[in-house]
């Protein structure tokens, strides 16, 4: 929103349905005049929900020929069955750009390199600013050099995978319905919707920090990103003792 703020272009923000992405109603916002851009990520931020293959398929399928879909992979390495969003660019799907990130399971956030795959003609239109927003040498060089530790990201991954697995029972024996989750965080519904209360007093009382979800528009949500194993249990006593003295 703020990026498109800065470009003078209107953002458009399409509710989910319940917690996935509604490329129902994308779609229907991206057949209006003057749209030029959508931008779905796989899987979703906060709600850690994964696109449905075929759905995305079909949606990428009906675009109108002049709306570049960016599907933003962040969280990719995490997900069970990792998104499409390659593939269907080798495929030559059109009107596609995907953005992969260092800043997660490489743990070069700080860094701040990332990187798009499009198609000649948008990677053309992306050369012609790079220059000026480029990243720099030395984040490069990292990037490189963490591409040859796939067996250090591997455990990463596999550790996040049972770490969310961990909060998502955490969550759900306490009571807060979690979503399945896809990416290194798990989301869930407070019951009572005050999700900002509950992450104070797991701060104040506890101290510990998770994310409300005010923000990203879901005041009675929470998400909770997974840690070290010690965290998590740390996370889920906390929990507990907060929702004991309710
Ligand atoms: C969906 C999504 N995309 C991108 C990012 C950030 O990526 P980067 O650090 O490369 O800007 C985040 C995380 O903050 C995210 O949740």
């Amino acid at each position: 929103v703020a990026a498109a703020a800065c470009g003078g272009a209107e953002a458009v923000r399409v509710p989910t349905r319940g917690r996935a992405s509604d490329l129902g109603a994308l779609l229907e916002e991206a057949r209006r005049p003057h749209t030029k851009l959508v931008f779905l990520a796989n899987p979703n931020n906060p709600t850690g929900t994964l696109l449905d293959r075929g759905e995305l398929r079909s949606f990428l399928s009906e675009l109108p020929a002049e709306v570049l879909c960016v599907l933003d992979e962040a969280y990719s390495e995490y997900a069970g069955e990792e998104p499409e969003g390659p593939a269907l660019l080798a495929e030559g799907t059109p009107r596609l750009a995907v953005l992969r990130t260092f800043s997660k399971v490489y743990g070069l956030a700080a860094l701040r390199i990332g990187y798009a795959l499009a198609s000649p003609d948008v990677a053309d239109a992306l050369d012609r600013v790079r220059p000026v927003f480029n990243v720099n040498q030395p984040a490069q060089e990292a990037a490189l050099a963490s591409l040859h530790e796939q067996e250090a990201i591997a455990l990463r991954v596999r550790h996040a995978q049972g770490a969310r697995e961990f909060l998502f029972e955490a969550l759900a024996d306490a009571g807060l319905p979690p979503e399945p989750p896809h990416a290194n965080f798990v989301y869930a519904d407070v019951p009572g919707g005050d999700g900002e209360g509950l992450a104070r007093r797991l701060l104040e009382e506890e101290g510990v920090i998770i994310r409300a979800l005010t923000g990203f528009g879901a005041p009675g949500a929470i998400r909770v990103t997974a840690g070290t194993d010690e965290e998590n249990e740390i996370f889920a006593a906390a929990l507990r003792s907060v929702l004991a003295s309710a």
